[in-house]
């Protein structure tokens, strides 16, 4: 996001980002009937009202509590709304706002929330400069929208989200190498100096990393059906102890979401339709294990997240880190699938005018990408603006996701976002890419 330093026309763009996220919650809360909203469709996923509510009570604690100074408008729900007093399994469980009261509730705090936004002066420290909290807000309820579309994913019946395909693979496809050199020296990784960065992205700090190869491209559905067909699943070598007594215990044979189709034919379900699985498209719906098999059997490794970040920001010409792969301007509709404008990847090699200066392409969008490292802070991290946002999940219980997917909004998009995720989830819009380190010569 590039923020305004003039104060109204970073209200017009704070305005505008969370009326977009609102426009999408609406959009996927209202495809749905009351018995879809309330009910669980897995016991890895909040019902999609908790959802709602929670989105409107985080906005109503950080904006109009923290900011404006309000009392609470109905403090006994609360803890209903808290992600770290109920587990997603129990949340159906709890007596949540019905769908019309958390609607109701929810433009109602947005409705108080646009009127404090007229009269923030920006200036009364951290949590407001350059819009930070209200960026916040606005990101929480996009990474929410995200959350519900995985729902919507796993949810049975009819489908209700409908989008145009995306557009056919360039014409230079199969002229690209499959792999490209990054070359080896010092760049700078995360971030001190954008404005709505989170504090998991901050402090830009210099790394020296040797040389290596990645994909140009995210792994293929053609590609991992290779893995499949080769045995992959089959072969206990190819995964490591805790990735093959998984795979055993969960049984796992294929992504989520695959079954065989007869003849040799995988088939896919997505939002509710099944279809055969397109090979072209970057292979989704696998566990950071199978991730990890994979690259294994082809004779590579799961780049680390300093080498995914060197790959997608790192300009040889200048010495500097870019904003983005393709330079400092924000994500346009021809450099990156985001923003859920279709319900799935872009074949692979899509969007040459978003490659890296390394040759690199969908490194933004498409399919968030497994990498080897675990979540934890950078040198010098401070918890900001409380310590649940990531402090508590750093270790090694959780992998790092980077780039974002087809699901994501640009505004949870920057080339420093770190997600993060346990190596057994496979809901998530998650797919991979593969490096190597050069042979010795
Ligand atoms: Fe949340």
């Amino acid at each position: 996001m590039t923020i305004a330093a003039n104060a109204s026309t970073l209200r017009d763009e704070i305005a505008a980002r969370l009326i977009t996220a609102r426009e999408r919650t609406r959009g996927l809360t209202d495809s749905v009937d009351e018995t879809d909203l309330i009910r669980q469709h897995s016991p890895l996923m909040s019902p999609l009202v908790w959802d709602l509510a929670h989105v409107a009570n985080q906005e109503e604690l950080w904006l109009l509590r923290s900011v404006g100074g309000r009392e609470p408008m109905h403090p006994e729900i609360d803890p209903l709304y808290d992600a770290f007093e109920h587990p997603r399994a129990k949340r159906p469980t709890l007596p949540l706002l019905p769908p019309a009261e958390a609607r109701g509730y929810a433009s109602d705090v947005r409705g108080r929330v646009l009127d404090l936004l007229e009269r923030v002066s920006f200036t009364t420290g951290p949590l407001v400069d350059r819009g930070f909290v209200f960026g916040m807000i606005a990101q929480h309820e996009q990474q929410h929208d995200e959350t519900m579309l995985a729902t919507h994913q796993l949810r049975d019946g009819r489908p209700v989200l409908a989008a145009p395909p995306p557009r056919p693979a360039p014409a230079d496809v199969l002229r690209l190498p499959a792999e490209v050199l990054v070359p080896g020296g010092r760049f700078t990784m995360g971030t001190t100096s954008e404005p709505w960065a989170l504090d998991n992205e901050r402090p830009a700090h210099v790394i020296d990393l040797p040389p290596f190869y990645l994909d140009t491209a995210p792994v293929t559905n053609a590609a991992y059906a290779g893995f499949i067909a080769d045995d992959g699943y089959l072969d206990q070598r190819l995964w490591s102890p805790a990735g093959w007594q998984h795979r055993q215990k969960a049984g796992l044979t294929a992504p989520l979401f695959w079954e065989q189709g007869g003849a040799g034919q995988w088939l896919r379900r997505r939002f509710g339709v099944t279809e055969p699985v397109p090979p072209a498209e970057p292979v989704m719906h696998v566990c950071w294990y199978e991730a990890d098999a994979y690259a294994r059997w082809a004779g590579r490794r799961l780049p680390t997240e300093a080498e995914w970040e060197k790959a997608t920001r790192y300009d040889p010409v200048t010495g500097r880190s870019r904003r983005y792969p393709w330079g400092d301007a924000d994500p346009a509709p021809d450099q990156a699938n985001l923003g859920q404008r279709y319900l799935q990847p872009a074949p692979a090699s899509s969007y040459p005018d978003g490659a890296a200066p390394s040759g690199a392409r969908q490194l933004i969008g498409d399919v968030w990408e497994w990498t080897a490292s675990d979540f934890l802070p950078y040198p010098g991290f401070v918890a900001y603006p409380y310590k649940e946002y990531s402090e508590v999940f750093f270790g090694p219980d959780y992998k790092v996701l980077r780039g974002g997917a087809f699901s994501t909004d640009p505004i949870v998009c920057r080339s420093t976002f770190r997600n993060w995720d346990y190596p057994i989830r496979r809901q998530i819009f998650a797919g991979f890419r593969t490096a190597r380190t050069p042979d010795l010569a």
